[in-house]
């Protein structure tokens, strides 16, 4: 959170330390923090090497930040990391688009994740039930046993439910523990509780326990998000018409589905990326939840409301943390969460959601209009450049003349990087 607003016109045409300068300006992190970004070079080998296995080298990311988002009446600058072209533009430009509406507005479940205990071989199944949420005192006792710092805090392990499913092995007893993980992710904790209880499991159920594992379908860590784009922003109703009928399609249809919901992620998974969190626990965890019902589907909503206007809305679990993993290891995620300026993981929960949503309009208004071509092949064919050898000035002289000639390709970049260098 900032107060500077984020609003900050003509962003991308600066250069990468220029606009470092401003979002160290807005944000207020520290010249450490900046030097750090600034440097691309912000995980040291070592610790690189003492967070996975095997480690041989770094896998650097384009590191960049979104601007113009107004997130309830506050102003956020959004770290993104991410290897596509577009995706950070496209996520500016929408929070530029919800600001004349009033910004993103959201809510949430609060910070609960679910750990699952498996009991088989369990002679009544139907009364082992019963025995366990008799017992729910002595296994939530025994789970907050492992984490006296987050009871602390105010979380722990709260209740417990138990379901008994058919599987085709035969019946199972599922105990689920509800466990609120306030400003962590969670999944050490959950796991460790759910560890912890398995010997009280099998005492009540006489069954065997196998797993014992957090559920990446986080239905009770659930964040919304909405906004109104004002239909003049847009570009006039057919916008909001083409946007309402490109969701339309999604909630149809899981092949246009699977696209829209990864433009989603998009913008969800880069501002986590770019935070240190565990990208696949959210992937799953939206994926999941969009085929909740049985059928998948978008995890927007696009509606037009009286006024002619586009209502968006989102939501989605989003499991996050700001303690714990690397989150809180890695230098440059530490430096990204700053300059998010978030105070607890549900607020940052908030913001990705936002994010989400934004990215998912961008798309839908791109597709629905002029298709997302000419500007992907604008940013593409820099990329293609520099593959192709260009650097400097070059990128943006061999960028355009592919773009005009609508020739974004490898061998006609190779051309126009020999001729333009002759030229210079
Ligand atoms: C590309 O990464 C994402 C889009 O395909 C999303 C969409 O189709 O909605 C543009």
């Amino acid at each position: 959170m900032s107060s500077k607003s984020s609003e900050v016109s003509g962003f991308y045409k600066l250069s990468p330390a220029e606009r470092l300068k401003v979002v160290k300006e807005i944000s207020g992190i520290s010249d450490e923090d900046a030097a750090l970004i600034g440097s691309g070079a912000g995980l040291k080998l070592d610790a690189a090497d003492h967070m996975i296995e095997n480690v041989i080298g770094i896998m650097p990311v384009s590191l960049g930040v979104a601007v113009n988002f107004l997130i309830n009446g506050r102003d956020y600058l959004v770290p993104m990391a991410i290897e596509e072209p577009s995706v950070v533009a496209a996520a500016s430009n929408a929070a530029r688009m919800a600001r004349p509406g009033g910004g993103f507005r959201t809510s949430n479940t609060g910070p609960v994740m679910i750990g699952q205990i498996q009991a088989i071989g369990v002679v009544d199944p139907f009364g082992a039930k019963m025995r366990i949420l008799e017992a729910a005192g002595e296994i939530l006792g025994k789970a907050n046993e492992q984490d006296p710092i987050l009871v602390k805090v105010g979380g722990g392990a709260k209740a417990l439910d138990v379901k008994v499913l058919d599987s085709i092995i035969g019946p199972m007893v599922v105990t689920e523990l509800q466990v609120d993980c306030r400003d962590a992710m969670g999944a050490n904790a959950v796991n460790t509780m759910s560890e912890a209880v398995a010997p009280i499991i099998e005492r009540v159920t006489g069954g065997r326990v196998i797993l014992r594992i957090i559920s990446n379908l986080a239905t009770k860590r659930l964040v919304r998000s909405r906004a109104v784009f004002k239909k003049d922003v847009l570009g006039g109703e057919e916008i909001v018409d083409g946007v309402v009928n490109a969701y339309a399609l999604a909630a149809a249809d899981p092949y246009r589905c699977a696209t829209h919901n990864k433009g989603v992620m998009n913008g969800v998974s880069a501002v986590a990326l770019a935070t240190g969190q565990d990208t696949r626990a959210l992937e799953a965890g939206a994926h999941a939840y969009a085929a909740y019902t049985g059928r998948y589907l978008p995890l927007t909503v696009w509606e037009k409301n009286a006024e002619g206007d586009l209502v968006g809305t989102i939501e989605m679990p989003i499991a996050v943390g700001l303690i714990g993993g690397a989150t809180a290891v890695h230098p440059v995620a530490k430096a990204c969460t700053r300059i998010l300026g978030v105070k607890s993981a549900i607020e940052m929960a908030e913001v990705i959601a936002s994010v989400g949503l934004a990215q998912n309009l961008a798309a839908l208004r791109a597709l629905s209009s002029e298709g997302i071509q000419r500007g992907h092949m604008k940013l593409h064919a820099r990329n293609v450049a520099i593959s192709a050898g260009a650097s400097g000035d070059l990128v943006e002289k061999v960028a355009a003349q592919m773009v005009e000639e609508r020739r974004v390709r490898f061998d006609r970049a190779k051309e126009l990087v020999e001729e333009l260098k002759n030229k210079a």
